[in-house]
């Protein structure tokens, strides 16, 4: 059979491919997660535009395997557990309701994980053997690549380096419950949570001062940052230099050629960049200095999740 399907769940939306061998997403579409308060309804919906997808390409008996990447998915049995960042609670057999319902093999990784398949077989991470890819988007993910392998640890949940705490002391509260996750501050709501602090607390004007308050994204920040906005230019600082102390820490437990990133923030380019790159430096320990390049995603938006979990598609059984 000619093709796999890929699957990326997002918080927001669930963006699906059909992808050929050399890894072409040849027709791709989307449905919205977060409008289904039931896994059912959700998978009845994703049943329903895939098919008719696969329909229209006449692609319903040339698939191979589905796979899927998803927020706190895990490979070794297919579920989805206790994700802050989808509407369902608890454990979510999901492979198994996928496998259900299209009769088809369906692998399921973590959605960062998807990433660092995709990248490593289709985009910045070709030829790498270690790196560590970290996804910056309504969450905060990584994917671990050691000696060209993803890390799964005992039970499949290796690299939720999101949740590491960055803040041990009066740190945000995180949607996993705790407090002081570097997810609190670096994902696209911790750069608006940002933003809502450094207004609230400072009186140096801002063009985001003009939005209601309740109301700023983390693309409005963006979207100031580069006409030249200081304060959300201090940001974006504030940001990047929480993420550079992190990556510091990271680099010790892998010892990655490079840190990829991908996500909205990634697109925030040198922005960025530039202060994750000073506090990596300033922090990271003496035998990896100048070792570890920053890259972002060669790949389109969503592509590399897409692409990472149809790759899971051609061994799923
Ligand atoms: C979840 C991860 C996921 C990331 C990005 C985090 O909150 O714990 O499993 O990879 O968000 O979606
Ligand atoms: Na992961
Ligand atoms: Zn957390």
């Amino acid at each position: 059979k000619p093709y796999v399907v890929g699957i990326d769940i997002g918080g927001t939306n669930t963006v699906f491919g059909i992808v050929d061998a050399r890894g072409t997403i040849i027709a791709s579409g989307s449905i919205k997660t977060n409008k289904f308060n039931e896994v059912e309804d959700y998978v009845n919906e994703l049943h329903t535009e895939l098919f008719r997808l696969l329909e229209q390409n006449n692609a319903t008996d040339k698939i191979m395997g589905i796979g899927v990447g998803a927020p706190n998915g895990n490979y070794f049995n297919g579920t989805i557990e206790f994700a802050p960042n989808l509407p369902w609670r608890g454990v979510i057999p999901l492979a198994q309701m996928l496998t259900d319902r299209f009769g088809i093999p369906v692998s399921l990784t973590n959605d960062a994980n998807a990433a660092a398949i995709g990248e490593m077989t289709y985009g910045a991470a070709r030829g790498l053997k270690d790196f560590i890819m970290i996804t910056l988007g309504t969450g905060v993910g990584s994917g671990i690549v050691v000696n060209g392998q993803l890390v799964y640890g005992h039970d499949g949940f290796a690299g939720e380096l999101g949740h590491v705490i960055v803040r041990p002391n009066n740190g945000r509260l995180c949607g996993c419950g705790r407090t002081g996750c570097l997810e609190a501050y670096t994902s696209a709501t911790g750069v608006a949570r940002t933003a809502r602090e450094f207004l609230e607390v400072r009186n140096d004007p801002s063009s985001l001062r003009q939005i209601p308050i309740q109301d700023i994204t983390s693309k409005d920040v963006y979207d100031a940052a580069i006409t030249g906005d200081k304060l959300a230019l201090e940001i974006f600082d504030y940001t990047g230099k929480i993420l550079g102390e992190a990556f510091a820490n990271f680099i010790a437990f892998s010892s990655p050629k490079a840190i990829i990133l991908f996500g909205g923030l990634a697109k925030a380019g040198d922005l960025i960049l530039k202060p994750i790159k000073e506090a990596m430096d300033r922090n990271t320990l003496n035998i990896y200095k100048g070792k570890v390049k920053i890259m972002f995603s060669e790949l389109k938006e969503s592509d590399a999740a897409v692409l990472g979990a149809s790759a899971l598609g051609w061994e799923a059984k």
